[in-house]
């Protein structure tokens, strides 16, 4: 048994929630409270006893295991939790093991090699030597010393061994220099230093410590103007952004970032009194960097980008990145508010604020919002007379990004913005959408389901099998009084997990099934249809192993299942690779039987019998949508209950059930809908005739 499942068998969530929830009161199988995360009269908050989760179907839309209400009723982290629970069970927490150890000291030993290393080059900088470069940094940047010893700047001298031989004196060795990128080995062998005649610029973890570098060439020739640390085990790139550990405290008292490309325009902005300011190092940023800042400290992200064709480019990635990164999270769909800071006249920020630091804040302030912004810099070059090809051309390059937005008020004003300045009618513009947005409906797929039941039924006139009467919703019913007292039903979340761990790109194909099951009804895109998430599991181990899963998919650095290892931490190591080798089929075999596909189960072998072909890829997409219907179901239950409930007891709170209704018909219209796409997969076209 694994420390978390040994926790769980110690502490009961129903006495635990107890605990701070005094109000929970037991009703038949279930526990019910008002929620205590959100402010309410009417109980929207379950505890199940025997699946030992949580769930509040308020405000809050949230639930899980003792680990998550741990963690939300206290404000831990997943690893205190794990450390204060394990304490109350009496579970002795698994030590490192001497792998484990010996790794985070060996890391430990690498950052002391980095660090001393920005010693030397900070120390050279103001050695007589240098003046040159000091001039340079002081008359042609611009910095004070203040400024300059803020950011530890320093100076890598014109050698290939300067650095080398000095850390060589200190006892580093050549294996750890070339390993942290300070040095680079030939394919003779030969080892000689990276960075040389550079300005060195120390890049540092959100903890401040110094983790890589950027070199600004100091000589005119040079091929690159930065270089920067090569991605490894200390320093990754894509998750960090230059400046934010001294930002920080600025960011989050004011709400607001600013993004900008470049470190000097990182600097010049702190020497100019701008400590909200980051930098993502000149590639698009990538989604864990946004999730660094919003929406735990910034409400208010502003990318300021560069005039040049670069910049733009950079710049239209980095949206894309964070509208699908915001529009996962629920606190960031809803507050987070994106613009575009475009620098007047071809200068970058660095440029800008070393002639007028005082016209900064209004220039950030006047930010426009991000769908203006794209809408603006591609109508603008339109002539008045153009045709409709040259019209609709840009409406093409608009629409994907302006559809990407959840929110559907939204994304409304902007499409009729856009046909206003297109002059399209917004239905002809809308059909665009539909045809060439390849998201919202791949060329070819089907119309979203109704919600009536499966009609293929009625193509094979009446050599129905038995079953065939009930609709895929009904025979749901039947099974799901007693569905949770089932073991495997468990099993869906390791078995769902094990197989997105192992195709990536299958929580992608899913998340476009769901998006095109929700066929633009906006209730269920953003309810029950929406992408598959950390809230598909309940187990905090899972919920965390997705969210890796989801960065490393958004992180463009490196190769998804090679991140994921990197960020995966030693608590879950184990888990994750029981998850790798857990054999699906063995798992699948039990989960069918509890499933309310049963019945198109029957279906599909039939078909392989006679011939008919699922492919592996409909199969696995099935497959990971029994996640969502296991957990439709059993909040379908849960809200049921809480309904019962209340009427029972005369908490006659109307609205308070009639919203509750409202969410059981809409969870149950997207069941009906993900059933019957499972189902209709395995029935490709209507000459699947049944033996
Ligand atoms: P820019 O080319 O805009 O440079 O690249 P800059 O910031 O204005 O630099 P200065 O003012 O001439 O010194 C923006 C950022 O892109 C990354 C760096 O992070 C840089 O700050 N970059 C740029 C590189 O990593 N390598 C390069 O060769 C160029
Ligand atoms: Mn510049």
């Amino acid at each position: 048994m694994s420390v978390t499942d040994e926790i769980k068998a110690r502490i009961d969530l129903v006495s635990y929630v107890q605990r701070h929830v005094p109000s929970l009161k037991k009703a038949g199988r279930n526990h019910k409270a008002c929620c205590p995360f959100h402010n309410e009269k009417t109980p929207s908050f379950i505890v199940n006893p025997e699946r030992q989760t949580w769930h509040c179907f308020g405000a809050c839309s949230e639930g899980g295991d003792i680990f998550t209400f741990a963690q939300k009723a206290n404000g831990w982290d997943f690893k205190e939790a794990l450390r204060e629970l394990a304490a109350e069970a009496g579970v002795q927490l698994r030590a490192q093991t001497p792998e484990q150890k010996s790794e985070s000291d060996r890391l430990d030993a690498l950052r002391g090699l980095v660090n001393t290393a920005s010693e030397n080059f900070q120390r050279l900088l103001f050695d007589g030597d240098a003046s040159s470069v000091l001039d340079y940094v002081r008359d042609g940047r611009g910095l004070s010393d203040e400024t300059i010893r803020d950011f530890q700047l320093g100076f890598a001298p014109e050698s290939w061994d300067w650095l080398l031989n000095s850390l060589r004196r200190l006892g580093y060795r050549d294996d750890d220099i070339v390993e942290v990128g300070l040095a680079v080995r030939s394919e003779k062998g030969r080892v000689y230093d990276r960075f040389r005649n550079r300005l060195m610029i120390p890049i540092r973890d959100g903890r401040g410590r110094v983790v890589g570098f950027g070199g600004r060439a100091l000589g005119a020739d040079e091929l690159a103007k930065y270089i920067n640390s090569p991605q490894s085990a200390l320093f990754d790139k894509s998750r960090l952004l230059f400046g934010l550990d001294m930002g920080r405290r600025a960011i989050r008292e004011s709400g607001t970032v600013v993004v900008v490309e470049g470190f000097m325009d990182v600097i010049q902005a702190h020497q100019a009194g701008y400590l909200n300011v980051v930098a993502q190092m000149g590639t698009a940023m990538t989604a864990s960097q946004i999730q660094l800042l919003a929406p735990q400290l910034a409400s208010k992200i502003v990318l300021a980008l560069d005039a040049d064709e670069a910049g733009q480019n950079a710049a239209r990635r980095s949206l894309e990145v964070a509208r699908e990164t915001l529009s996962q999270d629920y606190a960031g769909r809803m507050s987070v508010d994106l613009r575009v800071l475009q620098m007047p006249d071809g200068k970058d920020p660095d440029d800008f604020l070393r002639r007028s630091p005082a016209a900064w804040d209004a220039l950030v302030a006047g930010a426009p919002d991000v769908a203006d912004f794209v809408l603006d810099s591609e109508t603008v070059l339109l002539a008045d007379d153009a045709s409709v090809l040259e019209r609709e051309a840009v409406a093409l390059r608009l629409l994907p990004i302006l559809m990407a937005s959840e929110n559907n008020i939204y994304r409304q004003e902007n499409i009729q913005k856009l046909a206003r300045r297109l002059r399209f009618s917004e239905r002809d513009l809308m059909a665009l959408a539909q045809d060439r947005q390849p998201i919202q409906r791949p060329a070819g797929a089907q119309a979203p389901p109704s919600d009536a039941p499966p009609d293929f039924w009625a193509d094979d006139g009446g050599t129905l099998p038995p079953e065939a009467s009930e609709s895929g919703e009904q025979s749901v019913g039947a099974e799901a009084a007693s569905a949770s007292d089932r073991p495997a039903e468990r099993a869906i979340e390791p078995y769902c997990l094990s197989l997105l761990l192992k195709n990536p790109n299958l929580l992608y194909l899913v998340n476009r099934r769901l998006r095109e099951l929700a066929g633009g009804d906006d209730d269920l895109l953003r309810g029950p249809l929406r992408a598959l998430g950390v809230e598909d599991f309940t187990q905090s181990e899972y919920r965390i192993l997705m969210a890796h899963l989801q960065d490393s998919i958004a992180q463009d650095g490196r190769e998804t299942l090679e991140y994921l290892e990197s960020v995966i931490g030693d608590d879950l190591q184990a888990k994750y690779e029981a998850l790798l080798v857990e054999p699906p089929e063995a798992v699948s075999q039990t989960l069918r039987r509890n499933f309310q596909v049963d019945l198109n189960d029957i279906f599909r072998r039939r078909l392989f019998r006679s011939g008919g072909r699922t492919s592996e890829r409909d199969d696995l997409i099935s497959r990971a949508l029994e996640l969502r219907l296991a957990r439709l179901e059993n909040e379908r239950m849960e809200m049921q209950y809480l309904q019962e409930e209340a009427q029972a007891g005369g908490d006659g709170d109307q609205r308070h059930n009639d919203q509750l209704n409202a969410k059981i018909i809409l969870s149950m219209r997207a069941k009906a809908r993900i059933n019957q796409a499972v189902s209709r997969r395995s029935l490709p076209t209507k000459q699947a005739s049944i033996s």
